[in-house]
């Protein structure tokens, strides 16, 4: 695909001849060098979804903060900061690696249902630009924050608008019984009683109704809902400023065709025609789910009577999604060899787990053992949710841009797993 490609889903990992190649890097040049697992990204595929957005909003300007929950090493953080992007941050290490990637203070926006006291310290202190609350309890806390450090935080209430997003339901968050935001007439009553708080500015409202949804009406029912909302509130004098309409953009993993952005720009900015709000967007998985792999090496083949498995030296460790969400991602040889005929695989990882598979039953040419595969898609909420289980160390990261790379987190060494342990006197 070229630069120009219109369509969302953009990814700069593509064959040339029989080699997978991330940019113009081979990724068996990567492998090679770094071993595996290991994750790799694309650096221009992660700059132009947060172009395509911006392109696709320009009407209104809004402020783009990519949700680092999906992706959060520093060398993407930092790509994302350059091109203007701030950040939406859910705790106190985040916002630690939000400060360390130079992210603007006034680009920052806080969600999360349990932020610690410690953490609303830190996040006033360097001055963010908006809490997004999600409970009367949360507020008090941060009044009682902002009061003693006499600065005034600027909130947004979290609202839960208990539409259906048609997502995999633990990613879905907006719906009625979910423990995210709250019901609006709780927020209606928090916003009357602002002079409470008199620390707190709250003047804005956060929406984030789940991930992964490929169409555009849950958005448009979620946002006309907020919309209606926001009305109601103007007609008893409560300014409204800040609208944040949260992320989730769906992306392809194998057979989706979800919409670009411009399709969902399409959708989105006629409600807000004429309307002088602050737009804020969150996403996390269209910015960062197909600039990154996970490649790792088959260690052996183990054949069944009734499956073969492809037994690899990666697995739930590095790449939790397919057995925790039965996600689906595409398997993709590093060498393609188009002579060898195509064997049914279950391809999985090393862990003893039942649950530690990579894909299953997939149709893929002959593997040996030694060879190289691709998890493609993963760059979002892959390395972010690995593990140490099974006292693994934590995979290496790399960036590519253009003809370079670069690895930008080491692999975990095998002395880094008992960094901070000890054994009592008493053992
Ligand atoms: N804003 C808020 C308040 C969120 O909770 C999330 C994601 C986002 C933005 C970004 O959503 P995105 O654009 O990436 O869909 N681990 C799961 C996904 C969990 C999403 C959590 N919240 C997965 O691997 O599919």
């Amino acid at each position: 695909m070229t630069h120009t490609e219109s369509h969302s889903q953009f990814h700069d990992f593509q064959y040339r001849g029989l080699e997978l190649y991330c940019e113009k890097v081979r990724v068996r040049d990567i492998v090679e060098k770094c071993g595996t697992p290991v994750y790799i990204y694309s650096h221009r595929t992660f700059v132009e979804h947060i172009h395509k957005i911006k392109q696709a909003f320009r009407s209104v300007k809004p402020l783009i903060c990519y949700s680092m929950k999906a992706n959060s090493n520093l060398a993407i953080l930092k790509t994302l900061v350059n091109q203007g992007a701030g950040l939406d941050i859910v705790s106190g290490g985040e916002l630690f690696r939000a400060r360390k990637a130079g992210c603007p203070a006034e680009r920052v926006v806080y969600a999360g249902v349990g932020k610690t006291e410690e953490e609303v310290e830190e996040a006033l202190r360097y001055g963010i630009l908006l809490f997004n609350v999600e409970s009367e309890a949360e507020l008090a806390t941060i009044q009682k924050i902002a009061g003693r450090l006499k600065k005034k935080a600027l909130v947004s209430l979290r609202v839960n608008p208990g539409v259906d997003p048609h997502t995999h339901d633990h990613i879905a968050t907006g719906k009625a019984e979910s423990k995210f935001g709250m019901e609006l007439e709780i927020a209606r009553k928090l916003f009357l009683k602002k002079a409470d708080f008199p620390n707190l500015s709250l003047c804005g409202i956060h929406v984030h109704i789940g991930s992964q949804i490929v169409i555009g009406e849950p958005f448009v029912e979620a946002f006309r809902k907020v919309l209606d909302f926001v009305t109601s509130l103007e007609k008893m004098k409560i300014k409204i400023k800040y609208l944040n309409l949260g992320g989730g953009l769906g992306v392809i993993y194998s057979t989706e065709n979800p919409q670009t952005a411009a399709q969902f720009a399409q959708k989105i900015l006629p409600l807000f025609k004429g309307k002088k709000y602050r737009i804020i967007f969150e996403p996390g998985r269209f910015v960062s789910a197909n600039a990154g792999i996970l490649a790792g090496k088959v260690l052996y083949i183990k054949k069944t009577r009734l499956k073969n498995f492809a037994i690899m030296d990666t697995g739930m460790s590095e790449l939790i999604r397919p057995t925790l969400y039965e996600a689906h991602h595409e398997v993709w040889p590093l060498l393609k060899n188009e002579k060898a005929s195509k064997w049914m695989y279950d391809v999985v990882g090393p862990i003893c787990e039942s649950g530690d598979f990579l894909a299953k039953d997939r149709h893929i040419q002959e593997l040996h053992a030694g060879d190289y595969v691709a998890f493609m898609t993963a760059g979002a909420y892959g390395f972010v949710m690995s593990s140490n289980y099974n006292s693994r160390p934590l995979a290496c990261e790399v960036m590519v841009k253009g003809s370079q790379f670069s690895v930008i987190r080491k692999r975990q060494k095998i002395q880094d797993l008992i960094e901070g342990e000890s054994i009592p006197e008493f053992v």
